[in-house]
């Protein structure tokens, strides 16, 4: 391109200028992102690197609750008025088994509609609750057009037997009136225990026990156990109680402005309520505040969903829970992970309690009476009345529960998360979190408790509603209003050479020099199954330090280095002088900086070439051919990306000889759309003059726009540039050629991405 063609072409001369611009600019365009770690690979919705299934039936939605069958091979999902059975087991779509219909009655609808419910979009069955009693029955309950109903569901091999209308009863405490209500259920032990608004009006929150053999047991009322707005977002049940996740406003701090707190309560398994005190309540009922902040901040007090990681041998057992916050911080909504310890919050329950002063309204701390056994243990009898009284009035925790926050980050709400553990090759286990907003961020947690994510997987502008972890199928499941996601724990393919392998620090994946592929690890890897092990001896991962420098090292360690930086591939760029020359560098990785080299030499420091979009823009002229490089640098670790040799036809230049015996891949640039030999004979017009002027114009302006939105800081940095540019040396800018005919960029650009479809797809393959 005869951009630098310049004579005392006026237009030329402007090119110049702008091109300059141009390249002041660039540098400024890129960065500015939020707090929090950045997803390592971002897939959009239907990226084919990452392809999901969906699951979606005609005139169904609201794919609200998610059930795994005891073989782990059937989803039972209740949707809007109806349940489904799907058949999982196939790595595809989930296969619909049957499905079977539970709407609210006709009755139930008019009266919720002269309610002044809305008949579109509340007055229905919204299913709530789907557990798994035993063998051949589940339990449902839904909110039954604000009537909530439950009722047994038989089951044959797995597939759903029709309800029977007369089977169906009341639900109130199981099911929410309302369907925007939270509400949380867990089956131990043959009961169900349930926390959920007990009335049509939101303003009456329950905790109540019901089904199987224990009497029902719920929270009282009038002594305030829990606030009226109590939200319920998870029970998880241990041997001896159940725990009770959600959120409240908080009455025990003075605050100007209403405060809501996360809570953790408990109830023993074993309680039957009292005898004279306490009829049908529980006995042992209490609560404690969950506190997840980093030192020095606000807290993230509002709990949006938690899930308990049964402890494997040495580890003790931890929930895992998401919040948010309150309060905007600066501007944005942010979300945090905490882990909570099932020991910590044991010893907070067996700590001092609160009490409220009736007469100040406030709350004071209250040391452990003297009463044996301890009001609110497993071993309290329904006729300790001494107990129970005391329980009446000390039912909160004077000490708070304090997380270990695991992952902070801003302009995201997690809104469910579900976490396993991850075996690598060393054999150690690594936590892995699946966290849903609008899309699903992959999450590992290192032994320092900071989390990396590992990808984010686009999904769909609505939040997920539910997330469901299917371990034998290696697959999480998704369900939101318009249907199921079925998401593969990882798809390790698309890590194509060994640094990309070792470096986005997945358990799930390891490189394997014998095939030279990034592998999926099974899990759960078989303790006694010697075969795989063996093999996977030889595989490598470093979840910890993820330093392919190590891990990648074919040779003694002295070696290793060189053999990654040297290439292993060179794609050849034959081009017509005097053209635009874009050499396109895929970003594999979103925690890499990246930087083109000639030869040596940093690029853009040289003249006649600019970095825009990652590419390296490149104004082919006498001089500029030899190696180009795109180098990532990532976690301390630079490799090149992709490695090309440009030369220009009419002065083909020898490769040099230290490159010999690497790979080599030609690529023409396409003759027809450059016509030089035409451009050359044709008259002088200022057409393309015009055109390359206004390309120009619009990049440097849109640069300098993006750059004014970003940061005002930017704009300081920008004016140093500007005047580093007018410093370059004299040669830089003097014209080398003599051409006079400027060509304009796009039409002619010669592109090697347009020679080879598969270019962009090619990574560094530097194993
Ligand atoms: C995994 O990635 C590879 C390489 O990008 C792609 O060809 C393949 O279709 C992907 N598989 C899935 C299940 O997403
Ligand atoms: C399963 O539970 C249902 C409902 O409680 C009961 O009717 C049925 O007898 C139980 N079946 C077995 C095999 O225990
Ligand atoms: C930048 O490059 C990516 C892919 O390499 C492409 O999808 C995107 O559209 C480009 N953006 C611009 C502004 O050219």
């Amino acid at each position: 391109m005869a951009l630098l063609a310049l004579g005392l072409d006026p237009w030329s001369l402007l090119c110049l200028f702008l091109f300059q611009l141009f390249l002041a600019w660039l540098p400024l365009t890129a960065g500015g992102s939020g707090q929090g770690p950045l997803p390592r690979v971002t897939f959009g919705a239907g990226d084919g690197r990452r392809a999901l299934s969906l699951f979606q039936q005609k005139g169904l939605q609201d794919f609200d609750t998610l059930l795994l069958s005891g073989d782990g091979g059937t989803l039972y999902v209740g949707a809007r008025e109806t349940i489904l059975a799907l058949d999982i087991q196939d790595s595809g779509m989930p296969k619909l088994k049957n499905m079977i219909p539970w709407p609210a009655s006709d009755q139930k609808k008019n009266e919720c509609a002269f309610k002044k419910k809305s008949i579109e979009t509340q007055c229905f069955n919204f299913i709530r609750v789907l557990v798994s009693v035993n063998a051949t029955h589940l339990y449902a309950c839904g909110t039954f057009a604000f009537s909530p109903a439950c009722t047994f569901i038989e089951l044959q091999d797995s597939y759903l037997l029709p309800i029977s209308e007369d089977k169906v009863v009341e639900g109130k405490g199981q099911s929410p009136f309302d369907p925007a209500h939270k509400h949380t259920a867990v089956l131990a032990d043959g009961m169900l225990y349930s926390g959920t608004m007990n009335n049509f009006l939101g303003s009456e929150p329950i905790l109540i026990r019901t089904l199987g053999p224990q009497p029902v047991l719920k929270t009282d009322n009038f002594l305030r156990w829990l606030q009226p707005d109590a939200s319920f977002v998870a029970a998880i049940p241990s041997t001896h109680f159940v725990y009770f996740f959600f959120e409240e406003t908080a009455s025990e701090f003075e605050f100007f402005e209403k405060l809501h707190t996360s809570r953790v309560a408990r109830v023993c398994k074993n309680d039957v309520g009292g005898d004279k005190l306490l009829q049908k309540k529980w006995t042992t009922f209490l609560k404690a505040q969950l506190l997840c902040s980093q030192p020095g901040q606000l807290p993230f007090n509002v709990i949006r969903h938690a899930v308990l990681l049964p402890a494997a041998a040495p580890a003790e057992p931890r929930v895992y829970a998401t919040f948010s916050s309150q309060w905007q911080i600066g501007g944005t909504r942010s979300s945090a992970v905490c882990a909570f310890s099932l020991k910590d919050i044991k010893r907070v329950f067996e700590g001092k309690y609160k009490e409220l002063n009736k007469e100040t309204s406030r709350w004071t701390t209250y040391g452990v009476p003297e009463i044996s056994p301890r009001p609110g243990s497993c071993s309290v009898g329904p006729s300790s009345d001494k107990a129970l009284t005391f329980m009446k009035d000390h039912f909160l925790m004077d000490e708070q529960v304090m997380g270990t926050p695991l992952l902070v980050q801003s302009g995201v709400e997690y809104t469910k998360l579900a976490v396993e553990t991850a075996q690598g090759v060393d054999g150690h286990s690594h936590l892995v979190m699946y966290l849903g907003t609008g899309s699903l961020h992959k999450a590992v947690v290192s032994e320092d408790n900071s989390a990396h994510l590992v990808e984010e997987i686009q999904l769909f502008p609505e939040p997920v509603r539910n997330l469901l972890l299917a371990p034998a199928q290696g697959a999480v499941f998704v369900g939101f209003s318009g249907g199921i996601w079925r998401i593969p724990r990882a798809n390790c393919s698309i890590y194509e050479s060994c640094v990309d392998c070792v470096l986005a620090r997945d358990p799930h994946c390891a490189w394997d020099p014998e095939s030279r592929t990034c592998c999926l690890l099974p899990t759960p890897i078989p303790l006694e199954d010697c075969f795989p092990c063996l093999l996977r001896k030889s595989w490598r991962q470093d979840m910890e330090q993820g330093n392919p420098n190590w891990a990648c090292a074919t040779g003694p360690m002295g070696r290793s280095f060189q053999s990654q930086s040297r290439p292993q591939m060179i794609k050849e760029v034959l081009a017509i002088p005097n053209s635009i020359l874009e050499l396109p560098c895929p970003h594999l990785s979103a925690l890499a900086s990246y930087r083109w080299s000639r030869g040596l030499a940093q690029v853009p420091e040289a003249s006649a070439a600019a970095v825009y979009n990652g590419s390296l823009v490149l104004l082919l002229r006498g001089g500029v051919g030899g190696l180009y490089q795109c180098w990532a640098t990532e976690n301390g670790f630079s490799y090149p990306v992709v490695s090309y040799w440009v030369h220009s036809q009419d002065q083909p230049l020898a490769l040099d000889p230290e490159l010999a015996g690497i790979p080599r891949e030609r690529m023409e640039a396409p003759l027809t759309r450059v016509g030089g030999g035409a451009a050359l004979a044709a008259p002088r017009s200022y057409w393309p003059h015009f055109l390359t002027v206004t390309v120009l114009l619009a990049l440097v302006l849109s640069g300098g726009l993006l750059l004014l939105l970003t940061s005002p800081l930017g704009v300081l940095r920008a004016r140093g540039k500007v005047q580093g540019c007018e410093t370059l040396p004299p040669g830089e800018k003097a014209p080398l050629s003599r051409e006079q005919h400027l060509q304009p960029p796009k039409e002619l650009r010669t592109s090697t991405s347009n020679v080879d479809a598969d270019n962009n797809h090619l990574g560094p393959d530097v194993a």
